[in-house]
């Protein structure tokens, strides 16, 4: 199936597809999905006669794919709630846009209350455009007070977010002050409020504004910055910057992940990506591995509670939230690394590591010279990281690694298993010519895998899955695992 990159697109562009994907009640990711669901039908069915004419240059924007990774953003812990998200008014209000999307493309449901001043800053049309939804604005709407609307308000969303909190908003909420919709809700609640504070820094640090926060904390109210850094206003920098939206929608993420923990008090470590082996001060030996499989991995063990090292090869991907990562570039590295991590409950060893490096790496770059043809690359073997921590003295209770094969992928997976003795072989096809996930390049670099667990006992298949998938089943199959061998210690 085709996919493009929605950030790529131009202004103009991504603004049309963000007013259509509104009108139609859905996030940016959906519409562009379903656009190009109809595009791959239309390739091989007429279209109707009536086809959306609003619409008809969707299809050319989409043709213009960059080829770029899936539009989905998955296993967002708190997709599916809904967020009250107030806006008070603050120049930062601007940022609450960007966390309005950043939300609803994680499937999280956004309603937006702004107070009057926000709309000095931003329109409530944008907001509701982005939410996708009714942007509350007014304490006595005719309408929405008929039942009481502010209290059902306060009570109908699992948490509210002030973002921006104005200097003023949490005065009001230190006092119990509710003249305004925004502060009759915050009175109201029973939920869960995050506030994310943006101001001047001498408004920031008054006593007043200190006594408030001191009072809100001591309430229950969760807080996230603000951070110190350059204000809005020329010359001015101190602590007062609103938390960057991505900062926030992981506070959201946490405060409302409900997922069971059966990895609490459990240390794992886990390798991504690839290693570079220099050759010379500017050339290297790679391979293809995109960290991708690794750091979702990574995520999924910490998602279930466990305190993850996540040592990581040079990848193009962010580092996890919530997990502690440590950056190497060459095989040698990225032992030492793991051994340090040591000792852990669990090891997942998924990075792709170069086997050998080159013998000697040059101190000056490696010149060419008219004449003498190329020179001779001379390798040698790096340590065998898996192998290593499969016979360590502190060697993890479940120990599990990844083969990455082209051809007899079973029987080599087998084979590694006792070789390196590792408990299980997650073994994957990376031949590029695999068909998986449905473009050529195959599973190097790409979001889908196929795997099978190969262990001293069986063999289990599972399907083409998102990494993202194979990574919250692989986690919860370990954890499972580990609550087994406990039970019967
Ligand atoms: C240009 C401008 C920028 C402002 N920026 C902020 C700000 O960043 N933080 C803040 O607490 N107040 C800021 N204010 C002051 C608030 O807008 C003002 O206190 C207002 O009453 C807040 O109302 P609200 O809390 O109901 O949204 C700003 C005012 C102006 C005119």
């Amino acid at each position: 199936m085709a996919s493009i990159t929605i950030r790529n697109l131009d202004e103009t562009t991504k603004q049309r597809l963000r007013e259509r994907a509104a009108r139609n009640g859905r996030s940016m990711e959906e519409e562009v999905r379903l656009l190009l669901d109809g595009l791959e039908t239309s390739a091989t069915s007429p279209a109707p006669a009536d086809s959306a004419a609003p619409d008809r240059a969707m299809p050319t924007l989409v043709s213009a794919s960059t080829g770029g990774g899936s539009a989905t953003i998955e296993g967002f812990p708190a997709a599916g709630k809904r967020v009250l998200l107030i806006i008070s008014g603050g120049i930062a209000a601007y940022k609450s846009l960007d966390l309005i999307r950043r939300l609803v493309e994680r499937g999280v449901e956004v309603r937006p209350l702004m107070t009057a001043a926000a709309q000095e800053f931003i329109t409530p049309l944008t907001a509701g455009a982005l939410a996708a939804s009714k942007v509350f604005t007014d304490l006595f709407d005719r309408e929405d007070e008929q039942d009481v609307g502010h209290i059902r308000l306060a009570r109908d969303c699992d948490m509210i977010v002030v973002a921006p909190a104005t200097a003023d908003l949490m005065a009001k909420m230190a006092c119990g002050i509710a003249n305004d919709l925004a502060s009759t809700v915050l009175l109201a609640t029973n939920k869960p409020v995050l506030v994310a504070p943006a101001m001047n820094p001498a408004m920031w640090n008054h006593p007043a504004t200190r006594r408030n926060v001191e009072t809100l904390r001591n309430d229950g109210v969760a807080f996230i910055g603000p951070f110190s850094g350059e204000m809005a206003e020329r010359n001015e920098a101190g602590k007062g910057r609103m938390a960057e939206p991505m900062q926030i929608v992981e506070r959201i993420g946490e405060m409302l992940d409900t997922r069971p923990k059966t990895l609490k008090g459990r240390r794992v470590v886990v390798t991504s990506g690839p290693t570079h082996e220099p050759i010379d001060p500017v050339r290297y030996i790679a391979n293809r591995s995109s960290g991708k499989q690794g750091h979702a991995i990574a995520k999924a063990l910490a998602d279930l509670g466990a305190e993850v090292i996540l040592v990581s090869g040079p990848v193009g991907i962010p580092d996890p939230a919530g997990v502690e990562t440590v950056h190497v570039q060459t095989a040698r590295d990225m032992l030492k690394a793991v051994e340090t991590a040591l000792p852990a409950d669990i090891a997942v060893m998924v990075a792709a590591v170069a086997d050998w490096r080159s013998k000697g790496e040059a101190s000056e770059k490696m010149k060419k010279e008219d004449g003498k043809g190329p020179s001779h690359l001379e390798l040698t073997e790096n340590p065998d990281i898996l192998k290593t921590i499969g016979h360590h003295e502190n060697r993890p209770q479940i120990v599990v690694g990844f083969a990455a094969e082209t051809h007899n992928v079973e029987t080599h997976a087998r084979a590694k298993l006792k070789r390196k003795g590792a408990d299980w072989i997650v073994a994957n096809d990376v031949s590029p010519d695999s068909g998986i996930g449905g473009s050529a390049g195959g599973v190097m670099g790409g979001d889908a895998n196929r795997v099978k667990i190969i262990s001293a006992e069986a063999v289990e298949e599972w399907p083409e899955l998102s990494k993202h998938d194979v990574a919250v089943r692989l986690a919860a199959r370990i954890a499972a695992e580990l609550a087994k061998r406990q039970s019967t210690a």
